[in-house]
């Protein structure tokens, strides 16, 4: 198959990255996507560097070397944060490996308007300190300020979101001083997208959001485009896989992915 007409390789901790994955499937309708979801050892948010590189390293083997994907997206801010550059650096060129953190980096400073901005996120991606990295290194007099707000994604996961204990939830960690004064906040974390309506709600549209799904699929489409590697016909059905099936994840997994799909169990590595 040539280069172009090969899938490209979407995963996640779990199924947050589904939402990441549906906005590149509405962009490039003609590509086919191979995604996986490492339930098995979601979340990765409380989760070691060393521990996340090398979970992520044997998903992008898997989706290299047994699905000969064209290119990686790596649809977790926390794998991004984490093994994004070890990634890159293994695999030394030989496909495109997209982060999530730098086309919504890109995207804000981009802004004029924005002087304060927020980022909420997992644990390790705060503490790893990328996003507040790559914020002051590209725009110094842009403030930021960070939260780790880890009852977040295991909450969204849960199926908690659009009532009243999301909702007591989302106040709680928007109400921390941290994030006073913002005009811009970061959903720093794939499962973010399902509470993007609460979060707008509780600043009545007067801080601007920025998430990653349509901003990752229009860096990921001009990338392709770039590298004369996007499809030039309908190539398959999109396949989705996760580490450990089962019913409940099968059930979320429509709700991140908007539509009906369905989950095949499959490991990544030998572990
Ligand atoms: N969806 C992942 C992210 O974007 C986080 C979920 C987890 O902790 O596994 O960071």
């Amino acid at each position: 198959m040539p280069n172009t007409n090969r899938p490209i390789g979407v995963f996640d901790s779990g199924i947050g990255g589904l939402t990441v994955a549906h906005a590149i499937s509405r962009l490039l309708p003609d590509e086919q996507i191979i995604y996986f979801g490492d339930t098995a050892h979601l979340p990765y948010g409380d989760k070691s560097r060393d521990l996340i590189k090398r979970y992520s390293l044997e998903i992008t083997d898997f989706l290299l070397r047994e699905k000969h994907c064209k290119c990686i997206v790596i649809a977790c801010n926390t794998a991004s944060a984490a093994a994004y550059e070890y990634l890159r650096d293994t695999h030394m060129g030989s496909v495109p490996i997209f982060n999530v953190i730098d086309p919504i980096v890109e995207s804000v400073i981009a802004d004029d308007s924005i002087h304060h901005v927020g980022i909420i996120a997992t644990k390790t991606t705060i503490l790893s300190g990328v996003y507040q990295e790559k914020l002051s290194r590209r725009k110094p007099g842009l403030r930021y300020s960070a939260l780790a707000t880890p009852l977040l994604a295991p909450m969204i996961e849960e199926g908690f979101f659009n009532n009243t204990i999301s909702q007591a939830v989302i106040h709680n960690y928007l109400e921390q001083p941290e994030l006073q004064g913002i005009d811009a906040l970061i959903l720093g974390c794939t499962h973010y997208v399902m509470i993007k309506k609460e979060i707008n709600a509780f600043y009545e549209g007067k801080v601007k959001l920025f998430d990653s799904t349509d901003i990752v699929a229009t860096k990921l489409e001009a990338i392709l485009d770039k590298e004369h590697l996007l499809s030039d016909k309908p190539v398959g059905k999109n396949l989705f896989y996760v580490s450990d099936y089962t019913e409940s994840f099968e059930q979320s997994a429509k709700a991140f992915y908007g539509e009906s799909l369905s989950l095949q169990q499959q490991k990544a590595g030998g572990r």
